[in-house]
């Protein structure tokens, strides 16, 4: 491991090295276009046995590519040097699974920026390219806030973005606010510790309740080192089905992720609905190399999941059976969340888990 962390540490000098010493091919981003989109092809890597594409994958899609537009814009006027790193997502719905062989088409656009912030919206299409058949799978909204390349304690300012209708503003405006006082919500909620428990009943909390421990690697990081949002919620994502799977032994697929916020590893199912399950989600970070460093708690997020039978029709989510007080007061309060999703879903008449 110390060689590998050695060679990681070289890796990281000399790439940020070509990133901020060297002369930049371009020195003016003025003509930079204010969307970009991905394509990729889905591959069987990207997806579980019954070959559709993992939630995680497509949030990784999505940060990578919030990440290079707001990374672009936060360095489109010559000041100091900065990284875009992802600060919040806001809750996302799975509107319709992709399958391997699919090409997912990620498209991204900045919708606000507010002084040390901006807010980057994301569709995902995903295109059956023999037919051209389309389908929207994913809407999500993130916000991002530049680090100095220097220092990345410090923020920087975020160059304004021109908007094309001066209603545009207002509304990312009261977007900006809204999603600042929830922030300061879920600051104070979260922080549980997960005990393992022996021999526990089927269908309970603590029979499936799983953990995983990921060592960070060069591949997980940004050049500066620090993990790439999309990697967290990859994992995040993984662990969720991992613990989906053990309480349906069937076929799942993620139905949305709830807000998370970046603040600073473990989950848990929460909630069942007849045809859906709530798990929870804790990201702990545990500096091992550093020991004056205590292990911090990184994110953590709500992920719904559905049950799928073989010809992938929905199938009925074995009910939960909270074990402890504690347990069935989360129990209550997943089906507060659960059945203020429906009402948002029938509000929008979407398609719901
Ligand atoms: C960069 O942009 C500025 C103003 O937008 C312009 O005056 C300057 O000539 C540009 N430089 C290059 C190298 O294109
Ligand atoms: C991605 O999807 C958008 C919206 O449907 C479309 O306009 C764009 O051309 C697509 N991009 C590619 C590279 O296929
Ligand atoms: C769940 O299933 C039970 C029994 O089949 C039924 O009585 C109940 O109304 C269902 N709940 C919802 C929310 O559909």
């Amino acid at each position: 491991p110390a060689a590998t962390h050695g060679t990681f540490m070289l890796w990281r000098q000399l790439l940020s090295l070509s990133l901020t010493n060297q002369p930049l091919l371009t020195s003016n981003f003025s003509s930079t276009p204010s969307t970009i989109q991905i394509c990729q092809i889905m591959q069987p890597d990207d997806a579980n046995v019954a070959g559709n594409v993992h939630g995680g994958t497509i949030l990784k899609m999505i940060e990578e590519a919030g990440a290079i537009i707001g990374t672009r814009h936060c360095n489109s006027q010559n000041g100091e040097r900065c990284v875009a790193a992802l600060a919040r997502v806001q809750c996302t719905d799975f509107l319709s699974p992709m399958c391997i062989g699919e090409v997912a088409n990620v498209s991204t656009e900045i919708t606000y920026t507010s002084k040390h912030s901006v807010e980057v919206q994301v569709n995902v299409f995903s295109e059956n390219i023999f037919t051209g058949t389309k389908k929207l799978t994913n809407k999500a909204t993130l916000w991002y806030v530049p680090l100095s390349l220097k220092n990345v304690d410090k923020v920087l300012k975020v160059p304004p973005v021109v908007y094309s209708r001066q209603e545009q503003e207002e509304e990312g405006r009261k977007r900006y606010k809204d999603q600042k006082l929830e922030r300061m919500e879920t600051k104070w909620r979260n922080g549980d510790i997960v005990q393992p428990v022996l021999n526990p009943e089927p269908n309970t909390v603590s029979y499936s309740q799983s953990s995983l421990i990921h060592l960070v690697g060069p591949s997980d990081c940004t050049l500066h080192g620090f993990v790439h949002g999309g990697v967290t919620m990859k994992l995040m994502d993984k662990i969720a089905g991992i613990v989906a799977a053990r309480h349906c032994k069937t076929n799942i697929i993620t139905a949305s992720m709830d807000t998370i916020n970046f603040h600073d590893k473990i989950r848990k199912v929460t909630f069942t609905s007849n045809k859906s399950m709530e798990i929870k989600v804790l990201v702990d970070a545990d500096p091992i190399e550093d020991s004056s460093q205590k292990r911090y708690w990184a994110a953590s997020a709500f992920f719904t999941y559905v049950s799928l039978s073989q010809e992938g029709r929905s199938l009925p989510v074995p009910h939960l059976v909270p074990e402890t007080e504690d347990k069935k007061k989360r129990f209550e309060e997943g089906k507060g969340r659960y059945l203020q999703m429906k009402a948002k879903q029938q509000g929008r008449a979407e398609p719901q888990p």
